[in-house]
């Protein structure tokens, strides 16, 4: 299964993907994750891709559109994959479209989460991620077992720099300028399916199966 997750910053886009993951035994693909990863590797495109991210501008098409070119060809994505975070702008849809049909597939779902801004605004300012394997928890909706350690690993748990407050209104216009249309887009193509991403964690996952083919 090819799938998109599309929603705002905060919907629960990386939340839902993980337990995808183990529903359908295909892998998340999130530009985040990966542009996140190659800032701590410190790599040409980590480097390039760090200014935007902590500003929360999105980091130019043509580096995030190579960097899904190329995951997308792996072995672990060829019965299927979860697109989390892209895409996000216009070009980064077309150019996924021609990417799909070059490699002879269609995408089989795009699945909006939908979530009122003050909520989204909530579970950002107090989400924590293990700076160690990437869980996520949140200060009161999913707080760890020991306050700033991962339950997984032990690893710290740390705050991104784009969860900042005045970031995050950043981050939420440039959703409503650049990536909000994609809803229309995915809608005329008679593809888009959206799911209330509000309530547990558990209720929303229900809801996002019941979409899914
Ligand atoms: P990215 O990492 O993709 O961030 P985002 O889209 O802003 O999404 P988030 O990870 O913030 O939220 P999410 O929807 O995954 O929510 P989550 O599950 O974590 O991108 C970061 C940056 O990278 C961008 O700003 C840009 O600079 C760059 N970038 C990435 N992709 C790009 C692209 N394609 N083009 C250009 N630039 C790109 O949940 C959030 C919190 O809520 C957590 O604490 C969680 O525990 C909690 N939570 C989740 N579900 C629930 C629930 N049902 N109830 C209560 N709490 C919940």
């Amino acid at each position: 299964m090819r799938l998109i997750l599309l929603g705002p910053p905060g919907a629960g886009k990386g939340t839902q993907a993980k337990l995808l993951i183990d529903k359908y035994h295909i892998p998340q693909v999130s530009t985040g994750d990966i542009l996140r990863q190659a800032i701590k590797d410190q790599t040409a495109i980590g480097l390039e891709a760090k200014n935007y991210m902590d500003a929360g501008n999105l980091v130019p098409d043509d580096l995030v559109i190579d960097l899904i070119r190329e995951r997308v060809k792996e072995e672990d994505c060829k019965d299927g994959f979860i697109l989390d975070g892209f895409p996000r702008t216009r070009v980064q849809a077309e150019k996924l479209s021609e990417m799909l049909q070059s490699m002879g597939v269609d995408l089989d779902a795009v699945i909006e989460i939908a979530v009122d801004e003050n909520a989204l605004i909530d579970r950002l300012t107090g989400r924590r991620t293990c700076s160690e394997c990437g869980t996520m928890f949140h200060q009161s909706a999913r707080p760890p077992k020991e306050k700033g350690v991962c339950d997984g690993c032990r690893g710290e748990l740390i705050q991104r720099e784009d969860d900042k407050r005045e970031t995050i209104v950043n981050r939420l216009e440039i959703y409503k300028k650049e990536t909000q249309p994609l809803i229309e887009f995915y809608k005329n193509q008679g593809r888009l399916k959206t799911a209330l991403g509000e309530g547990n964690v558990e209720q929303v996952f229900s809801r996002v199966c019941a979409l899914l083919p």
